[in-house]
């Protein structure tokens, strides 16, 4: 399929990799400033015959390109975070386009199932409340959002299932160029246990969606990478 790159940055360069290795074309790849990339901004001629978009930018933009993109009636794929406060305001105006978007703070697929076991590992703590529940992100240096996405996902996972608590402890850290680590601690006075996802580096969120590209391809409505996932397993 056609695929655009919204945001050719660090993730918008490892995604034309991984979609030409998937068989893809990208011609077209939009970012104001970035050394390769084929157009400075969102516009019908630059997205003519294009399937799919794919958008990684940073949260301050992110919005008034997943509006402009619904008006020009494209799918697309947003990876960027820190945007969620506009979730309400951008459900109707997909839904009322009949374009196709599917979200996600964390694209990999090893995420998704680290959150599938984290409802578990809730599940059953939520019997032994003489543990404390704490999470450390530690993210590269250049990450403009802070907690990250996938952090305040597993933050949510936590208060459906643990109502005597009512936040999550989370702790950021930005350290070099870290791909992305999640690691849960539940400790009491005899013991601890760790859950961690470490990304090895960010290939595996640029797989996650391109895959996610290939499913929103032609689908209307808006979606979240659980949807993708429940088809899959
Ligand atoms: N969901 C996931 O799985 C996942 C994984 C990794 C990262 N992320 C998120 O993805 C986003 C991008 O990450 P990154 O590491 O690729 O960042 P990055 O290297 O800074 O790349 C972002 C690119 O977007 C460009 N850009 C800025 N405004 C734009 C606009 N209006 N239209 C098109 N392009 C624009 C930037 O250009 P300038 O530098 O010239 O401003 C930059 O080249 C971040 O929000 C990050 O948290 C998500």
């Amino acid at each position: 399929m056609n695929i655009a790159i919204i945001g050719y940055g660090k993730m918008g360069h490892m995604i034309e990799k991984v979609a030409l290795s998937r068989g893809h074309t990208v011609n077209v790849k939009i970012d104001p400033a970035a050394a390769g990339a084929t157009h400075k901004e969102i516009s019908k001629e630059a997205l003519k015959g294009v399937d799919a978009c794919i958008e990684f930018t940073a949260p301050d933009v992110a919005v008034e390109n997943i509006k402009k993109l619904a008006e020009l009636d494209k799918n697309v794929v947003v990876g960027t975070t820190g945007w969620y406060n506009k979730i309400n305001e951008i459900r109707p105006l997909i839904m009322k386009k009949g374009t196709g978007l599917i979200y996600s703070p964390n694209f990999s697929i090893g995420v998704d199932i680290f959150f599938r076991l984290m409802e578990h590992v809730f599940k059953v703590m939520s019997h032994f409340d003489n543990y404390n529940i704490s999470m450390k992100e530690v993210h590269h240096v250049h990450k403009k959002d802070a907690p990250s996405g996938t952090a305040k996902k597993i933050a949510e996972i936590m208060k459906k299932h643990i109502t005597r608590l009512s936040d999550l402890d989370i702790k950021s850290v930005r350290q070099g160029e870290v791909p992305g680590t999640h690691t849960v601690t539940f400790e009491s006075d005899v013991d601890v246990i760790t859950l961690e996802h470490k990304a090895k580096n960010r290939e595996g969120f640029a797989l996650g969606a391109v895959m996610a590209a290939e499913w929103i391809k032609g689908k209307e409505g808006f979606y979240t990478i659980e949807d993708m996932m429940e088809e899959l397993i």
